[in-house]
């Protein structure tokens, strides 16, 4: 196949470049050349999608079996993109997320759960919080962007939600918190429940699925790992493993931590109370050829990837992220002197 990738350098994009071209497709990226090196084996076109110039040259006198949109975030430049190459490619895959369902993160979700509403043709500043506080202008713009696509490609498109996903060049930075933090050793506040099942969906593993849509599927499809595929206690233990730490883990509950101010998912990565967070079904998706890897193989592909230079800087998505080491100190101390612990 000849596929164009916009965007293509770094974490998903890059990996599905990568995939792609181990596959022996003929892929071309279409960048600023800001980001991160280029794939070897690919072709580059630099521009930008903002610009209706660069997008217009892009497409001039060239066609592709699939389009892999893995950077589209606002909608009316997923607009501009869809319009510009509506004529180039016979599909458009659109790689969305779980964001852009109303009950994300408190509430199970399937592929018909209801979605939060935006225009396809809306700007960066469509969207608002959530009543209970947390971020959500994203989902709603990335609900704009599927319905861009959806609404203005002509051929066949494919719009795929992953949840989180982990693996060399994550640009949010959980993982890489989590290794460095692990890495430290000593008594590390590990929060909530070992037992607690979670989804997180390994780079490769979302890309190689990336391609298999680009092959033919049509539709939205979740793209989680299965439920139960991995624990936090799991992903902990990895972590030290492939460290070689000598941590030791103190589980604190999540109503102490809740009780003490601690903030979901942004200080201690990945942990989060709702129970809609990790109950994302993907069956539509390991039934159309999704697999997962192992959670260990993505800690230990995070960690090589560390180890041989990688960092997190830079990315307009990068969150603010981790326990400040004082204030992780003091809650294991208070957590010691609960009934709680020693019981
Ligand atoms: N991280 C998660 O856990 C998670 C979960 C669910 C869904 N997702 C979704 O998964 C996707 C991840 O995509 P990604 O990893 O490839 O990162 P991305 O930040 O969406 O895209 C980065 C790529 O796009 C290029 N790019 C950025 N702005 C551009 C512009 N104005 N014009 C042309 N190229 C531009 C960058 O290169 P240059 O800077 O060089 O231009 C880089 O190659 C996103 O759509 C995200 O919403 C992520």
């Amino acid at each position: 196949m000849k596929i164009l990738v916009l965007g293509g350098t770094w974490f998903l994009g890059r990996a599905v470049a990568e995939e792609a071209v181990a596959s022996g497709h003929t892929v071309t990226t279409f960048n600023r050349g800001r980001s991160g090196p280029d794939v070897p084996g690919t072709q580059q076109f630099r521009g930008d999608r903002d610009n209706p110039e660069d997008l217009a040259r892009l497409a001039a006198g060239q066609s592709w079996d699939a389009v892999i949109d893995t950077s589209g975030q606002v909608p009316r430049t997923v607009a501009a993109s869809v319009r510009a190459l509506a004529r180039h490619a016979g599909r458009y895959v659109f790689v969305s997320t779980v964001s852009v369902y109303q009950g994300w993160p408190v509430e199970p979700l399937t592929e018909e759960s209801p979605m939060l509403y935006c225009p396809p043709d809306a700007g960066p500043d469509y969207g608002e919080n959530h009543p209970r506080g947390y971020p959500r202008r994203y989902g709603f713009q990335k609900a704009g962007c599927e319905r861009a696509v959806t609404e203005f490609f002509p051929g066949g498109t494919v719009i795929l939600r992953p949840g989180v996903i982990l693996g060399p060049y994550e640009y949010i930075g959980r993982l890489p918190w989590w290794l460095r933090r692990i890495e430290r050793g000593g008594t590390v506040l590990a929060p909530g429940d070992p037992a607690r099942s979670i989804q997180p969906v390994d780079v490769h593993d979302v890309a190689a699925f990336v391609i298999t849509a680009a092959h033919g599927l049509t539709g939205v499809f979740n793209v989680t790992a299965p439920s139960a595929h991995a624990t936090y206690g799991s992903l902990l233990a990895a972590c030290r493993q492939v460290t070689g730490s000598n941590a030791t883990f103190t589980w604190v509950p999540d109503d102490f931590l809740l009780q003490h101010g601690v903030w979901q998912w942004t200080e201690i990565p990945l942990w989060r109370v709702y129970p809609g967070t990790w109950d994302v079904r993907s069956a539509r998706a390991h039934a159309a050829g999704l697999t997962c890897r192992p959670i260990h193989d993505t800690v230990s592909a995070t960690w090589a990837w560390l180890g041989a230079g990688g960092t997190t800087i830079g990315h307009h998505r990068q969150a603010a992220i981790g326990l400040d080491p004082a204030k992780e100190r003091d809650l294991l101390t208070a957590w010691a002197s609960t009934a709680g612990a020693v019981g």
